[in-house]
């Protein structure tokens, strides 16, 4: 994404590219903790069905929307029709938002990485303590955060983002496999199956309107949607490369990743706690508890857990260069800023606003909004149960009735027929936008506490 727009040189690139900024943390540490506090199986229902209605039909007008225009979000918007610019504006907040406690979390999976390999802490004690005393102290988070973060700043910095993804290229397979491995090691504990069953058997009764929400939040920050990232690769593909299929593949990649995560942290979470819903509610920390607890279970867990957090690593510095990247072309682009200041100046502000997220654990934790959530949860709900679904319900507006979706149509047939059009025209003239509407009003509601849903 430097100053003139090159492009990838055919499908596979592009659906790497895409797949590299959709897999990430979202689906190997947010996922998993989700799924297990929202109710398990009810929640992967939710999810699956939200990604082939909402999250199909956004990725597919959001690609379409870059290659058509050749631009990203702003200037794409802005060339659409004038009055819509503003939607790009939106959208761009939301990377900046996201980067910093991206990174912060990106910063613990590299302090486990080190931990591992040194041959340290959580496997020889893989009890709850040690994460929590971790994320409370103020400077180590603090360093490993950085770490991260000026990793992703070098790569961006020097442009080196292809490097990183060739190698990226061969660690997802291993990724998946190792995963794979770990998901079938985990089932077979002793009481995991019913893990396994509460994760793939929905009950009806745990489905809430904050189910849907948290559903909803996730398949936007998985898939990378609704912050102008999807534009801006699009706008790099050619004209003959399929979307329709491109999009398949994407979301068969990064929910398939997502899935595999659940496997191998929920069934875990049963076997050493036996479904307690306090264990399962853990939030953001619990691939950090339960998975060195499967670890220090296994023969060779070290190492396994070693070469794990090598993956997650890659797989989180795929997605966090791609937010940044995204950041420093808005700079470039909006404060006719030249590249290194933009650089350096995207980095300042994300170590600022990052250091919220990493004290919130520790020095700062007493400080919570709504009355429950810390600085990172706080910035997490901002970015994916306000700001994504808000951009969401004005580009399904803004396609369904401005620009119409025929543009959209029109684009993917370029390609060939596009054989999910039905489905398309109605998710985004009425299910999505009617459904966003429904489910932000109600959780800002609960989350202020005004009602109880
Ligand atoms: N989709 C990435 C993940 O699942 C996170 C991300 C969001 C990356 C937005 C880039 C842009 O981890």
């Amino acid at each position: 994404m430097g100053d003139q727009r090159s492009s990838f040189t055919g499908k596979l690139g592009f659906v790497l590219a895409a797949a590299g900024s959709a897999v990430g943390l979202g689906n190997i540490w947010r996922f998993p903790y989700l799924a297990a506090q929202y109710g398990g199986g009810i929640f992967l229902l939710v999810y699956i069905i939200l990604a082939l209605t909402f999250g199909y039909a956004l990725m597919t007008a959001e690609i379409a929307i870059g290659r058509k225009t050749g631009l990203s979000a702003i200037g794409a918007f802005k060339a659409l029709d004038k009055r819509y610019a503003f939607v790009g504006y939106i959208a761009a907040i939301v990377p900046v938002i996201i980067l910093p406690y991206y990174s912060v979390i990106g910063g613990w999976v590299t302090k486990y990485l080190v931990a591992f390999i040194s041959g340290q802490a959580p496997v020889a004690d893989a009890s709850d303590a040690y994460f929590g005393d971790f994320i409370a102290q103020t400077g180590e988070p603090i360093l490993w955060f950085s770490i991260f973060i000026g990793i992703t700043a070098v790569v961006v910095f020097f442009g080196v983002e292809k490097g990183i993804e060739k190698v990226s290229k061969v660690m997802m397979p291993i990724l998946i496999v190792l995963a794979l491995v770990i998901a079938v090691y985990s089932v077979f504990l002793p009481g995991a199956m019913e893990g396994v069953k509460y994760y793939i058997l929905p009950d009806f009764s745990k489905f809430s309107v904050t189910t849907v929400l948290a559903a909803m939040g996730q398949l936007f920050y998985s898939m990378s949607l609704a912050m102008g990232i999807m534009i801006t690769y699009g706008s790099y593909i050619k004209k003959d490369v399929s979307l329709e299929s491109s999009v398949k593949q994407i979301e068969i990649f990064d929910t398939g990743i997502a899935f595999m995560a659940g496997l191998m942290v929920i069934p875990a979470v049963f076997a050493f706690s036996g479904g307690d819903p306090a264990a399962l509610g853990k939030g953001p920390s619990l691939m950090f508890i339960t998975l060195p607890k499967v670890f220090a279970s296994m023969p060779g867990g070290t190492i396994i857990g070693a070469v794990f957090f090598l993956l997650v690593l890659f797989a989180a510095l795929t997605s966090s260069i791609s937010l940044m990247e995204t950041v420093v072309s808005i700079f470039q682009d909006k404060l006719k800023l030249n590249r290194t200041w933009s650089c350096v100046i995207v980095l300042l502000i994300s170590v600022l606003l990052g250091l919220p997220s990493s004290l919130g654990f520790g020095a700062w934790g007493d400080i919570l909004f709504f009355g429950k959530m810390s600085f990172l949860d706080f910035f997490d709900f901002i970015s994916n149960s306000v700001l994504m679904p808000v951009v969401a319900f004005l580009t399904c507006i803004f396609i369904g009735y401005v620009l119409k979706p025929k543009a959209i149509i029109d684009e993917v047939e370029l390609a060939g027929k596009f054989k999910r059009k039905d489905l398309f025209v109605f998710v985004i003239k009425y299910l999505a936008p009617i459904c966003i509407v429904l489910i932000l009003g109600f959780s800002i509601l609960e989350a202020m506490g005004i009602i109880k849903v």
